[in-house]
């Protein structure tokens, strides 16, 4: 699913369906905010640095393991320097700079593909590993 992201309405918007997509995902409560906040960050970037953007959310099936997976897309000034970005308290403007390295903790993957006037793709993933009780059910049940 793609959310398009201009105003806090899409952001609110992104944030919901992260957290829905990843309580059906089977993440606990607690994984499913921090996805959203995750999220949050990362729409409130596309907001407020490159004015508007598209985040696409979709789920992961692997054998072993369940993802979501995150794309933040925008056609914004882009960032000059990522690795500066990436460090916190690092903001171009009136900021925290908290938004990018506090999203990449929250995640298990965090990639930035970004260059000045080339906009800013942030690709950011959380795995669930499968519980036991799971690969029973799914070895019974192919496809499941
Ligand atoms: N989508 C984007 N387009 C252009 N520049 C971006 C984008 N996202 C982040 N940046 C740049 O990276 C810097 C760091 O981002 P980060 O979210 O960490 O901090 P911030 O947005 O400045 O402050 P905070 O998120 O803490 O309020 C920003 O100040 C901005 O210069
Ligand atoms: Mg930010």
């Amino acid at each position: 699913m793609v959310v398009a992201i201009a105003t806090d309405v899409d952001l609110v918007r992104a944030r919901a369906e992260g957290r829905a997509q990843a309580v059906a995902l089977g993440f606990t409560r607690t994984d499913a905010t921090l996805i959203a906040t995750a999220i949050s960050e990362i729409a409130r970037n596309i907001i407020v640095h490159a004015g508007q953007g598209r985040i696409a959310i979709r789920g992961l099936q692997e054998p072993e393991r369940h993802g979501l997976v995150v794309v933040a897309e925008d056609d914004g000034p882009g960032i000059r320097d990522v690795e500066a970005a990436l460090q916190d308290g690092r903001s171009g403007r009136g900021g925290f700079g908290l938004g990018l390295p506090g999203a990449r903790r929250l995640m298990d993957e965090f990639e930035v593909v970004s260059a000045q006037d080339a906009g800013t793709t942030v690709t950011m993933t959380k795995w669930r590993v499968r519980t036991r009780l799971e690969l029973l059910h799914a070895r019974r049940s192919p496809g499941g």
